[in-house]
Parts: structure tokens; sequence; C-alpha cells
């Protein structure tokens, strides 16, 4: 089966500085292994990607070494909102990713009026992100409406966000979202399951939830517009330390788990060119990609296994699984990147998707 290059808009590829943990090169091999032919680059790495020379940093190195094609978001800081005058900036960058919780990095906004300058100067036409969870959540789509402008909200995990933006959209903000296959597919009680007693394996922001709120997003998928992995590489020896890093890897098992939920006839085949091409696409404002697709093996079972990966992070906390539906070649601009377990394209063969 034929599918479109899929597009992962949130995906931690930890370059510049944090290189162990993932690079351009494994981090864009993962994504087209798992069907993935664009990526949109979040921006809490070492240093935080918030001004012109943090920004060239990463696109620097993506342009030696991606594999897939890519655009990189920038962080709002509490001294960076001078957008007005350096529009060039944002629309170099996929758009403002704005931490209003806390996570993993340094780029969190404690306080509302850091918020305003962003809202008030960030160019309506490229997105804005934002990392809110339960009642900060309702703070930034007021925000959205204060500001008529519209937000992205990432990975939404509870019952009470997924109904509050079903309420939010009714009243016609404009408020998109997004959910990532670990809080569709495992709970808070899959922890001990994911941990091998090692409990910072089940550590990821926002964290798993509830199996009612795990019910509560299949029942209003409707409202959620894409699916994004949160790809978010830590090695075992990070997650099994002192002080354990949030974050899952995800790129890799997206497809096939998506894939398996379409023959358990929980989703369709529609459902996931949805939320994985059309929506983010139009959304982000992302190009189409000529001559690109992903083919797809729907009857091949097998087990998901860290070992056969391509993440640098070496774990998923999906091991072991039975899935069925296996990413067999992908073809990315008229050329094979993928076939068989096999990367094809050399590093740097991605394009900047943000660059004319
Ligand atoms: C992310 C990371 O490790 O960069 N961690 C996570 O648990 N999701 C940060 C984030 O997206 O919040
Ligand atoms: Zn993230």
């Amino acid at each position: 089966m034929r599918l479109p290059g899929l597009i992962d808009p949130h995906v931690h590829f930890r370059e510049p500085g944090q290189t162990h943990k993932e690079d351009w090169n494994t981090g864009t091999s993962a994504a087209l292994a798992g069907g993935v032919t664009m990526v949109l680059a979040m921006p809490n790495t070492k240093p935080p990607i918030f001004d012109a020379a943090t920004l060239d940093l990463a696109l620097g190195a993506a342009k030696e070494k991606a594999r897939c094609d890519y655009a990189q978001f920038l962080g709002a800081g509490p001294g960076n909102a001078e957008w007005g005058q350096r529009e060039a900036l944002p629309l170099r960058a996929a758009g403002l990713k704005m931490y209003l919780d806390s996570t993993f990095g340094e780029l969190r906004l404690n306080d509302m009026s850091l918020w305003m300058p962003h809202f008030e100067r960030f160019p309506k036409g490229r997105p804005i992100v934002l990392h809110s969870e339960s009642r900060t959540m309702a703070a930034g789509i007021l925000f959205a409406a204060l500001y008529d402008r519209p937000v992205h909200i990432a990975h939404i995990s509870l019952k009470e966000e997924v109904l509050l933006i079903k309420a939010a959209k009714e009243k016609g903000i404009k408020v998109t979202c997004e959910v990532s296959p670990h809080h569709l597919f495992l709970t808070e009680d899959d922890i001990p399951a994911i941990s091998h007693g090692h409990p910072g394996r089940g550590e990821v922001r926002p964290r798993l939830a509830t199996k009612e709120d795990v019910e509560a997003l299949w029942a209003n998928l409707n409202v959620i517009d894409c699916f994004a992995t949160d790809h978010a590489p830590h090695t075992l020896t990070e997650k099994d330390g002192e002080n354990p890093p949030p974050g899952f890897p995800g790129v890799e098992t997206l497809l096939p788990l998506l894939l398996t939920a379409v023959d358990d006839g929980r989703l369709t085949m529609d459902d996931i060119v949805l939320r994985s091409v059309t929506n983010p696409r139009k959304i982000f404002a992302l190009p189409e990609q000529p001559e690109t697709w992903v083919e797809v093996d729907e009857n091949a079972q097998y087990e998901i296994k860290a070992s056969e990966m391509h993440s640098r992070c070496g774990w998923t906390p999906f091991e072991g699984w039975q899935v069925k539906g296996r990413v067999r070649r992908v073809v990315l601009r008229g050329r094979e990147a993928f076939k068989d377990g096999n990367i094809l394209v050399e590093p740097g063969y991605g394009r900047n998707v943000r660059e004319k």
C-alpha cells in the first residue's frame, strides 16, 4: 500500500549540543525508516535556538547531515520578541515554540507578560506552538482569542484538554492540536512494564495519563488535527541515572503503531493521511514534496526492537510490541531513500523547506 510521505511536526534532534542523544543524521535516518519524510525540529537544544546565530548553528548542522526534509523552530525567550524588526528571522524558521510549562530544557516562560510580546509580534502567517498543560492550556487559548491569531497546542494528553479544545473550536477560536502516539497507545498503567525497574524510563512530559484520558482522546479524534511523535531521545544511561530527563523516542514507531490501529479497526488510512500529511501541511504552511511516497506492507507482522532502529538513544517504550504494518520503501523527491531496513540517501540530501 502506498501513502504520501508523513510529516512529523514535533521532533527533538538534539543538535547543537547533545549529539550523544541524537543528531541530524541519526534523527532523520530514524524518520525515514518510520516513513516520515519531513520533520519540524524543536528549539530546546544546547544552546537553545532563539536568535539568528543559534538558528544558523542548527540549520548549518541540518544542511550538512539531514537525510529527510526539515525546518527548525525558534524558541520564545524572555528577551527575543522583537520579531517585528526582524521579520526575516521568523520566516526562516518552522515557527515559534513557546514553553508555558516545565519540561526538558531552559526555555520556560513563567510570567504571562512574557507571552504578550510574542503574540503581538510573531508574524501571523507563521505558527505559534504551545507546550501547555491543563489550565495553562486554557490561558494559551485565551491568548489566541485576545490576539486573534492561530495557536497550535503540542502533545495533548488529558480528557479536560481535548474537551477544552473542542469547546474553543466551537467558539471559532483559531486553535489546532496534536497528539503523540505514546498518549494514544500507553496509559500510566503501562509505566511498570516500560520501566523494567528503572522509573526514569516512564518519565515523559506530558506524563502518561489515565485510561479515562486515553479513551477520551480516541473518542474525540475528530478534535485532533495532527499526529506528532514528540520524538525526545535520551540515552538509557541518562534515563536510568539520577534526575532522569523526560522524553520518549517515537519517530520510527509512529507508522507501525498507526497501521496496527487501522488493522484493529480503531483508525482508517484516511485518518492517518489527514493527521500526518494534509493537516500539518496546512497548519504549518509546508510545501508539497513532489515524487515522494511511502510503501508499507500492511500485512507484515513484526516485533518492535530498539536494536533494529536508527535513533542513537538505543531504547523504545514500545519494546517487544507486536505490530502489523511495516515500512518497506520510502521515495523522497524522486530518490529511493529507504528500503527494507537500509537508508539509501546520504547526509545532506534533506532540504530545508523554509528555503526557497
Ligand atoms: C522533551 C525533550 O526531551 O526535549 N521531553 C518530553 O518529555 N517530551 C521536551 C518536551 O517536548 O517537552
Ligand atoms: Zn517536545
